[in-house]
C-alpha cells in the first residue's frame, strides 16, 4: 500500500477537516510518505482536549484554522494544491437534525464553495468524503440486515444523510465529464478508532460511548436494544482507503463503499467490551430519530477500484481502542464524567 501511495511524494495535499478524527489520521499517513499536506479545520468540532488528542498540529502538517465557507481561504489553498480531500462536516446525525441550519452551512455551502475554487483552478483530484447514512435503512421491503451496494437507490433518513448526498451529486455535477479536475467519492461506514471521541448530544460512534460507558461504571445504553447493525471500519483502514482514492486511476468518477464487509450488532458491540470491563452493566433506552437500522458494506467495488480491504478486525479494534481509553485518562471528556449516570 505504502508504495503505491509513492505517488503523492511531494504532492501538495489540501485536506479539509484535517483536524478531525479521521482526517488527521490521514494526514499523518499522507505526511508519511512525502506529502506536503495543507490542514483546514475550524478545530472546534468537539470541547478540548480533544482536537488536541488528534494530533493535527503534531503531524507535520500545515494547519490553517478556518473554515471551508471562507471564499478567500479556500480560493488560495486550493490554488497551492494538487489534490484535495474534502472531509469537513458537521460530522454527526443528531447534531445536523437539531441545527440544521449548521448542517445546511457546513456541509452544503461549504462543499459549494471548494467545489467553485476547484472549478476555477482546478487540482489533479478531489476525494469527497461521503458517507453510509445516504442508504437510510436500504431498500424497502428487504428483511434484516442488507449489504448496501454502491449503485442501488439511496434514501437518506437524516439531514446529515441529504447534505451527503446533494454533496455528491453537486461533485458530479460539477466535477464531471467537462472538468479538469478528477473526483473520486468514498462513502464511510462506521468508522472507530483510538483517539475517537463522543460529542456532547450524540448518540453515533457506538465504541467510544459502551467503553466510555463502561468505564466510569455507568450501564451500557443499547437504544432500541442494540439490534442496529453496524459496518465497523477501523480508522487506520480508512485513511489508507481515502489515500488510495486520491491515486488509484481507476477511481476517477467513481463512488466506493469504505467499510469491511461484515455485519456487527450494537448489542455485539457491547459484548466485546463488557469483556473488558467485568460486571458491566447494559441498559435499554428509545431508539433516536434519524438512527437507521443500518447494513453493511458491499466491498466488491472497493477491492476492484481501490485495491483495498480493511485489515483490522473488530475485536482486535475494539481491544485496542479499550487499552487505549485506559492508558489515557484525560481522553474521559470532562462533560461525560460530569454528567448524571
Ligand atoms: N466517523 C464516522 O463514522 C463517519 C462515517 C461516515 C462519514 N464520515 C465523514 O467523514 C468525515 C470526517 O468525519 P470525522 O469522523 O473525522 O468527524 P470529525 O468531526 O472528527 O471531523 C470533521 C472535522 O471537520 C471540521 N469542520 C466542520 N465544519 C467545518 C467547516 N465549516 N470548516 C472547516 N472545518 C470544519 C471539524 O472541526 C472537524 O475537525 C466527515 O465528512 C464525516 O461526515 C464519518
Amino acid at each position: 500500500m505504502l508504495l503505491r501511495l509513492g505517488k503523492l511524494l511531494n504532492a501538495r495535499v489540501l485536506v479539509t477537516g484535517g483536524g478531525g478524527l479521521v482526517g488527521s489520521r490521514l494526514a499523518a499517513l499522507l505526511q508519511r510518505v512525502g506529502a506536503a499536506v495543507t490542514v483546514l479545520d475550524r478545530m472546534d468540532a468537539y470541547p478540548e482536549p480533544a482536537h488536541e488528542l488528534f494530533g493535527a498540529a503534531r503531524s507535520g502538517a500545515r494547519l490553517v484554522v478556518g473554515d471551508v465557507c471562507d471564499r478567500d481561504t479556500v480560493a488560495e489553498l486550493v490554488r497551492g494544491a494538487d489534490f484535495v480531500v474534502h472531509a469537513a462536516a458537521y460530522a454527526d446525525v443528531a447534531a445536523c437534525t437539531r441545527r440544521p441550519d449548521i448542517a445546511f452551512r457546513a456541509n452544503v455551502c461549504g462543499t459549494q464553495v471548494l467545489l467553485e475554487q476547484i472549478a476555477a483552478h482546478p487540482v489533479r483530484r478531489l476525494v469527497l468524503v461521503s458517507s453510509a447514512a445516504v442508504y437510510g435503512d436500504g431498500l424497502p421491503g428487504v428483511e434484516g440486515p442488507q449489504r448496501f451496494r454502491e449503485d442501488q437507490c439511496l434514501f437518506p433518513l437524516s439531514v446529515y444523510a441529504n447534505s451527503k448526498l446533494w454533496a455528491e451529486h453537486q461533485t458530479r455535477l460539477m466535477l464531471g465529464a467537462s472538468s479538469r479536475t478528477e473526483y473520486a467519492v468514498v462513502r464511510y461506514f462506521s468508522v472507530y478508532g483510538d483517539p475517537q471521541i463522543p460529542k456532547p448530544g450524540s448518540h453515533s460512534w457506538m465504541v467510544p460511548w459502551l467503553t466510555l460507558q463502561a468505564r466510569l461504571g455507568r450501564p451500557m445504553r443499547l437504544n432500541g436494544g442494540g439490534v442496529q447493525v453496524r459496518d465497523l471500519v477501523h480508522v487506520d483502514d480508512v485513511a489508507e482507503a481515502t489515500a488510495l482514492a486520491l491515486v488509484e486511476e481507476q477511481m476517477a468518477e467513481q463512488t466506493v463503499n469504505v467499510g469491511t464487509g461484515t455485519p456487527t450488532s450494537v448489542r455485539e458491540v457491547a459484548d466485546l467490551v463488557a469483556a473488558h470491563f467485568p460486571g458491566a452493566r447494559r441498559v435499554t433506552t428509545p431508539r433516536p430519530e434519524g438512527d437507521p437500522l443500518g447494513g453493511y458494506a458491499c466491498v466488491e467495488r472497493s477491492w476492484e477500484l481501490l485495491r483495498w480491504r480493511a485489515r483490522t478486525g473488530v475485536r482486535e479494534g475494539i481491544g485496542r481502542y479499550v487499552s487505549w481509553l485506559l492508558a489515557t485518562p484525560r481522553a474521559v471528556p470532562r462533560w461525560l464524567a460530569e454528567e448524571d449516570a
